[in-house]
């Protein structure tokens, strides 16, 4: 089976082909980045505009990337949500409007399911049951993953997301869109010990999060500083550290809670180098693997959309007759 992906939740157009036999056969990302960075964030408006103009090009690429044609597809998978309302009807309709004419069915896809399940596309992947450590933009989760569809919710932030904080406090420190990347990259400029800042909920005993507090913490110490390059680093390498620990701590909770060997990083945090670093290094010591998704899905992509879609069609080959997108969505 052939299924087409497409993702069209915030600022990135992901398109890709995932054959249930062969694996992905051809994926292609165009990100809206530099448009709204000069905005300081996504601009609705223009990345729904952005998302039409890409949408058929891309996947007419990756089409032709594996000698496919449109009448080889077995079923469309498209972002149905969280996300911005009129980024998801731009997937949602194009991907409907071109199932409707193929006579194939659709599947609308949890964005969140999507990342969960990425790791999965990978010569090395972990088996069910693992657990996910969900860090993106929008969602701080630790999720016990049992199969496709069952997910059970362990903790999770109850305030800011783990992304959403890199890029509060990129934005107090000056540094561009989107800041996570950025603060990450001035972080290995800065020396360690000369700030220390709250890891907040590291001992309440429980597996969830929050960081609205460290990001407070971030901006009293900015008034407190005169912000040269070199104070920058410092805090950034602060901040990135008290959000390591405090991630670190409460996935290594979560194997103990439930006993699982397999931790499993998804979202754009996910992509954070000295999070991947320390976590490895704490893993090995505790007998726990831990898979990363590719670096290019670690970010919002197609591939992992297609994958997710290929593997609900499976069990409902009938797909689904309606056409909705749900900007708000809990798994
Ligand atoms: O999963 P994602 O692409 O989109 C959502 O579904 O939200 O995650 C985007 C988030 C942003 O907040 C971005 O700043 C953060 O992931 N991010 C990073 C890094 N790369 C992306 N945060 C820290 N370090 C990075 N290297
Ligand atoms: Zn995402």
């Amino acid at each position: 089976m052939l299924v087409l992906g497409i993702e069209s939740s915030c600022d990135e157009t992901g398109i890709a082909l995932y054959d249930t036999e062969l694996g992905l056969l051809s994926h292609a990302i165009y990100s809206q980045v530099a448009m709204h960075a000069e905005y300081g964030g996504v601009v609705p408006e223009l990345a729904s505009r952005d998302h039409i103009r890409r949408v058929l090009p891309l996947t007419q690429q990756i089409l032709d990337e594996s000698r496919k044609t449109l009448k080889d597809l077995d079923a469309i998978a498209y972002t149905k949500g969280p996300g911005l309302a009129g980024a998801l009807l731009v997937g949602a309709s194009i991907g409907c409007a071109l199932a409707f004419t193929l006579k194939i069915p659709t599947l609308g896809v949890h964005h969140l399911e999507g990342h969960l399940l990425s790791p999965l596309i990978s010569d090395t992947p972990p088996v069910f049951p693992f657990v996910a450590l969900l860090v993106s933009g929008g969602h701080t989760q630790l999720m016990q993953v049992s199969g496709v569809g069952q997910y059970e919710l362990l903790g999770e932030t109850m305030d800011d997301a783990a992304g959403e904080a890199f890029d509060k406090t990129a934005k107090l420190l000056g540094l561009g869109y989107p800041g996570g990347p950025a603060l990450s990259e001035i972080a290995h400029k800065g020396q360690p010990k000369r700030f220390k800042l709250p890891r907040p909920m590291l001992h309440s005993g429980d597996l969830n999060f929050s960081f609205s507090g460290l990001k407070t913490a971030v901006l009293t110490l900015v008034n407190k500083q005169t912000l040269d390059d070199q104070t920058k680093a410092d805090i950034a390498l602060a901040f990135q550290e008290a959000m390591v620990e405090v991630l670190i701590t409460k996935s290594m909770g979560a194997m103990e809670k439930t006993g699982l060997t397999q931790l499993v990083v998804a979202g754009g945090v996910g992509a954070n180098s000295q999070l991947r670093e320390q976590l490895t290094r704490n893993t090995q010591k505790k007998g726990v693997t831990v898979f990363y998704p590719k670096l290019e899905f670690c970010t919002d992509n197609g591939a992992m959309i297609a994958y997710a879609g290929a593997m609900r069609l499976k069990h409902s080959p009938a797909g689904e007759s309606c056409f909705t997108v749900k900007p708000r969505w809990d798994m």
